[in-house]
């Protein structure tokens, strides 16, 4: 009998913290009318070190609205602490969804953006995008996204991943897709080859961006 009572309550407890966890989610992408609103993408490229300062830059512009979606791998380059602002990663994607109720968080994240810059974009992620796999929540909010949304990317990688012939195939195909791309540059890459592949300068990304904002169709959803 105390045994049950105990099961009773931790499953409570468990679909409490499930209520609040969705809850905070909900509140996070609620729209504030009026702005546009970016949401960042960041690979597992070590030029996702710039990641803090690129949402700080762009919090600066006038009415925007910032939120992150991380890959697991681009974790290990940035400090969450230095991000101002709300990052979405694999856990909150599953964690979210427990019955045909629950919202799907790579959809809520696509209706929630007006914008989706991609930056660093690794060569991992460039493949799956061209090829249109979704395995992660960053690259759910890639397929499912409205191709008549801006979508930029930056890519960064290696000088010699970035020569292999299928970059340059890869590359093509987004553009085909209709997204921007925000191109690599040549400069000493931390691995210590020299050569493009760099990621574009934050103040390139960010000027990139302000050229799309427009105050967005508040009737869309
Ligand atoms: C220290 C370090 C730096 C890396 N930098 C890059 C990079 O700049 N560009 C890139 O394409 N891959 C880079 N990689 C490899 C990617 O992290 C790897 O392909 C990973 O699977 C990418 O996963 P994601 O696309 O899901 O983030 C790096 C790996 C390490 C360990």
């Amino acid at each position: 009998m105390e045994l049950e009572f105990f099961r009773c309550d931790a499953t409570n407890t468990t679909q409490k913290m499930q209520t609040d966890h969705d809850t905070l989610v909900k509140q996070d992408l609620v729209k504030t009318p009026g702005t546009v609103r970016v949401l960042v993408g960041v690979t597992g490229s070590v030029a996702a070190v710039k990641l803090p300062i690129l949402v700080t830059e762009l919090l600066q512009l006038s009415g925007v609205d910032v939120r992150v979606v991380t890959t697991e791998h681009a974790k290990h380059f940035y400090n969450a602490a230095n991000v101002p602002v709300k990052i979405y990663s694999e856990k909150d994607e599953w964690e979210m969804w427990t019955q045909m109720s629950d919202p799907v968080l790579h959809i809520e994240l696509r209706r929630w953006a007006d914008l989706l810059v991609i930056a660093p974009l690794d060569a991992n992620t460039l493949g799956k995008i061209a090829n249109g796999i979704c395995d992660n929540l960053l690259t759910c909010v890639v397929r499912a996204w409205d191709t008549s949304r801006p979508l930029l990317f930056c890519t960064a990688m290696n000088t010699f991943m970035w020569q292999h012939p299928i970059s340059a195939q890869q590359v093509s195909r987004l553009r085909e897709f209709g997204y921007v791309e925000i191109p690599c540059v040549s400069k000493k890459l931390a691995c210590g080859d020299e050569g493009k592949g760099g990621m574009a300068e934050v103040s390139t990304i960010v000027s990139a961006v302000r050229q799309y904002l427009h105050k967005p169709d508040e009737s869309s959803e």
